[in-house]
């Protein structure tokens, strides 16, 4: 006999602790279906941003198909699939991050950048997001280079820390 594999035993793609934010939604909702459109909502409240993989995992996680899935991130304006950017910067304004100095750090892009947060740089190299807690409020204030969690950041370093990861590629 075929046993069902329980939705909970869907990997999640990466040991990101962020992860555990969206499956805890789903297990919530004890996987079904209809939280679909509040798990995609708490994929970008964590991420800043609706990557392919993520939506892989939804729909797998929800046993739906990825066509539905991408149909409901592409059909509703308060979803952002994936920036055109190269690189990607989210930074974290959840009340944490806020309280130290995370609109400092959007201030600082836009002064420097030029852009704001939801905008690409004219060369497409760089885009802005936020997020409303990446689960690292102990970090505060956090943002998320490439994939990559930096905490603490300072005014005057997050250029530092972009140009970093930029370069490392
Ligand atoms: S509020 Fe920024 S990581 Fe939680």
């Amino acid at each position: 006999m075929i046993m069902p594999v329980s939705a909970d035993k869907v990997p999640p793609p990466s040991d990101d602790k962020r992860w555990k934010i969206v499956s805890a939604t789903m297990r919530r909702h004890g996987y079904s279906p209809n939280a679909l459109i509040e798990t995609l909502h708490t994929v970008q409240e964590s991420f800043g941003f609706l990557e392919d993989e993520a939506l892989r995992f939804v729909a797998q996680s929800l046993s739906l198909p990825l066509s539905k899935v991408y149909g409901v991130a592409t059909f509703y304006h308060f979803f952002t699939l994936k920036p055109q950017g190269e690189h990607t910067c989210v930074v974290c304004t959840g009340t944490a991050c806020y309280i130290k100095g995370a609109k400092s750090l959007l201030d600082e892009l836009h002064q420097k950048l030029g852009v704001k947060a939801g905008e690409t740089t004219p060369d497409n190299k760089l885009s802005i997001l936020t997020a409303r807690c990446l689960g690292s409020c102990g970090l505060a204030p956090a943002v998320v280079i490439d994939g990559n969690v930096v905490g603490n950041v300072k005014t005057g370093q997050l250029l530092h820390h972009i140009e970093a990861q930029v370069n490392a590629k």
